[in-house]
């Protein structure tokens, strides 16, 4: 056990998710019921630079578990990226007696945890992306409740193609990486999903999968990419020139950043904030709090770091064979 955690700061960075706001009240509660106070950093890393924080109690985090975005506002800080920047975070740190700071976000929020840990701050993190794109955990908060918004857009979408008889095609998050796109993919029952992580090759992934669809008797057809594996003008201008279609092309964006969370959002941002808390409590510090095979579990934050993980392309498999050769 550390006796030696008495105040902690709390923050969430990057790109904000639903579900922060439960992982930050679980944040809350957990370390005031270990008799640690805990002090709110406003606007991520900055607000170390800029000393924007005020002292939080249990009240603080009344009504907001189902409340989407953050309470704590977020940013991505370019002072906080220079020597001198740093160096002012790491003083308002002393200066307030910050044993530790719990930092939510992804994986650029991490490298900024890192940093402060090499400053001799201690740090925990907690993966929130709506990407899901971090290697040490095989699940990030946000990721279930922007999905299922996704998939309520694409539903309604989906009424208006069969209306028309058009092809629709569908932009959605997940920077780098294609889970938001396949898991919405698979769970709309979309003609085609393009992500990242497989080879576009736009003749077989699109043209031919519209063809067969169309073969089968199928007269509306639903494209989902993912944004870091093409524009969504972009295949609809060649759906149109190759195929003579004229699609509707839906780019949904930041719809997908809000939201009350779901159940698996709100569930495990609780018993993340928790497991954050309870790390710095046994002395477990600079590690990054993650789920693998459903178990909580700490990775050190330099591991961490260097984890890649993989996009299973079972699920890949799982969609093509939802196309039946033949009726
Ligand atoms: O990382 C979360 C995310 O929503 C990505 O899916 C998306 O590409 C990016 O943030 C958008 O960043 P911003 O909110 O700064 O436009």
């Amino acid at each position: 056990m550390s006796e030696s955690i008495k105040r902690i700061g709390v923050l969430t960075s990057g790109g904000d998710a639903p579900g922060m706001n439960a992982a930050v009240r679980a944040v809350v509660r957990t370390a005031l019921g270990q008799d640690i106070e805990v002090v709110g950093i406003r606007r991520g890393w900055n607000g170390l630079v800029h000393s924007d924080f005020y002292q939080m109690n249990s009240s603080s985090v009344d009504h907001i578990l189902a409340q989407g975005g953050t309470i704590l506002y977020t940013a991505r800080s370019k002072e906080y990226m220079t020597e001198e920047g740093r160096a002012q975070a790491v003083a308002t740190c002393k200066l307030l007696g910050l044993d530790a700071v719990v930092a939510i976000g992804g994986d650029g929020t991490f490298r900024g945890a890192l940093e402060m840990s090499r400053l001799g701050v201690p740090v925990v993190g907690i993966p929130a992306t709506i990407d899901n794109d971090i290697g040490c955990s095989n699940y990030t908060i946000g990721f279930d409740t922007a999905c299922n918004t996704a998939i309520e857009c694409i539903d309604k979408l989906r009424d208006t193609m069969q209306s028309h008889e058009r092809c629709s095609v569908v932009e959605v998050m997940g920077r780098h990486a294609g889970y938001l796109a396949l898991y919405v993919g698979i769970s709309v029952g979309a003609t085609a999903v393009l992500i990242p992580e497989r080879e576009v090759d736009f003749d077989r992934d699109v043209i031919e999968r519209i063809r067969q669809s169309r073969m089968l008797g199928n007269t509306h057809f639903m494209i989902v990419v993912a944004e870091g594996a093409g524009s969504a003008v972009e295949i609809g201008k060649r759906i149109q020139e190759e195929l003579g279609m004229d699609p509707r092309v839906t780019v949904l964006g930041h719809i997908q950043r809000g939201g009350s969370p779901t159940a698996r959002d709100r569930e495990m941002a609780t018993r993340m904030g928790y497991a954050a808390v309870m790390a710095l409590v046994n002395g477990e510090l600079n590690c990054i709090v993650g789920t693998k095979a459903g178990d909580l579990v700490t990775t050190p934050i330099e591991e961490a770091l260097n984890q890649q993980k993989h996009l299973q392309m079972e699920r890949y498999a799982v969609l093509e064979a939802m196309h039946a050769k033949n009726k």
